[in-house]
């Protein structure tokens, strides 16, 4: 299978390396604004560099392409695959807009391609299990979810991310993750309360969107850019079940986590506890692989058997951009938005 893609900033090399470990498939060209880090990006994954998409497109010919570059351009750039009958899986968030992100999905419905949000969360290590846990009842009734994602501005990050108009900086870019997650793993949403503050970018950099869930489960999305630089990257999980409880939570670099959980100072922390009802705390095992190999290999499943992505479905994407859009006019009005 032919691969290309489209845009090679930050998240580029992650899919490229996937591609490369998928024994079905090839990692042919790549396209992005500037002709000397594309090319410097092409030589090291060893395919051909392009600064001209449709240039890329109709030479190359390719049976699938990945979409990197930034969320604005999502709808532009998937419509153009979509159009040559050239399979698609888009970075988050899809788009900007409920708008953009329903002409996007009539447009892939309409040329009949497989395609798929790369909502890599959910095949990550931890979250997966926690979905099993879920799905097999060892939870029981969820009474409430809380999910947390954290981050300094670092430099690594193009200043698109912090234009309010284009990225939209943590509620417009790191939210999703946990807001698609809660989606994907507790059900449909009802409502959504959010509290957010501004930065000097007049990006909502700090975020808690308080979400009553359609079956009565509430939730807490909380998404920050504006921890000191040096604090590690994380995420945590908590869920209160009637049967358990579970904890799990992932630190990039040295932190108070480390001191809590007794282990000796390392470069990360990643654990996941749970307490079930009547016994003591146990450790659960994270499984331990890429999650970004395993959306690949899921998507390149997917297009061989030319049927439909089940784990992220069209439907989820456009209801989780309607959520954030959501969000931001609860954040913006201070008042409760129905979904
Ligand atoms: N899944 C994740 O964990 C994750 C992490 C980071 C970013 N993302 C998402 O991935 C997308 C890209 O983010 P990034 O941080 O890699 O962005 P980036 O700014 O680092 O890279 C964007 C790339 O797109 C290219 N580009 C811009 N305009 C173009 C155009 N008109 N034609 C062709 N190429 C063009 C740029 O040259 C650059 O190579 C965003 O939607 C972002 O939210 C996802």
């Amino acid at each position: 299978m032919k691969f290309v893609i489209i845009g090679c900033g930050l998240i580029a090399g992650s899919h490229a390396n996937a591609i490369q470990n998928c024994k079905d498939a090839q990692l042919t060209a790549v396209c992005g604004r500037r002709k000397e880090p594309v090319e410097k990006f092409a030589g090291e994954h060893g395919c051909r560099a392009y600064t001209d998409v449709e240039a890329m497109l109709d030479e190359i010919r390719p049976d699938a392409a990945v979409i990197c570059t930034p969320t604005f351009l999502h709808e532009q750039h998937v419509s153009r695959c979509a159009d040559r009958k050239i399979h698609v899986l888009c970075e988050k968030p899809l788009e900007k807009t409920p708008a953009a992100c329903r002409r996007l999905l009539d447009k892939v419905e309409s040329q009949g391609i497989v395609f798929m949000t790369a909502q890599v969360v959910r095949f990550w290590a931890g979250y997966v299990e926690l979905k099993e846990m879920f799905e097999n009842g060892e939870m029981g009734k969820i009474y409430m979810a809380h999910l947390r994602r954290v981050s300094h501005r670092s430099k690594q990050y193009s200043p698109w991310i912090f234009d309010p108009a284009l990225g939209g900086g943590a509620m417009g870019d790191m939210l999703v993750h946990d807001v698609d997650y809660l989606r994907y793993a507790i059900g449909p949403f009802q409502s959504v309360f959010a509290h957010a503050v501004k930065d000097e970018t007049g990006c909502y950099n700090n975020v808690m969107a308080n979400i009553v869930h359609k079956n009565g489960v509430h939730s807490l999305a909380e998404a920050s850019f504006t921890q000191q630089t040096g604090y590690p990257f994380g995420f945590s999980v908590d869920i209160a079940g009637s049967e358990a409880t579970v904890e799990y939570q992932y630190s990039s670099g040295a932190s108070t986590l480390i001191k809590r959980s007794g282990n000796a100072p390392s470069k990360s922390l990643c654990e996941m506890r749970i307490w079930k009802k009547g016994t003591g705390q146990e450790m659960i095992p994270v499984r331990q692989y890429d999650a970004y190999q395993r959306q690949m290999e899921y998507f390149v499943e997917c297009v061989k058997q030319g049927r439909r992505p089940r784990i992220v479905t069209p439907e989820q994407s456009y209801e989780v951009i309607c959520m954030m859009d959501a969000v931001k006019r609860s954040a913006d009005s201070n008042e409760v938005v129905y979904l």
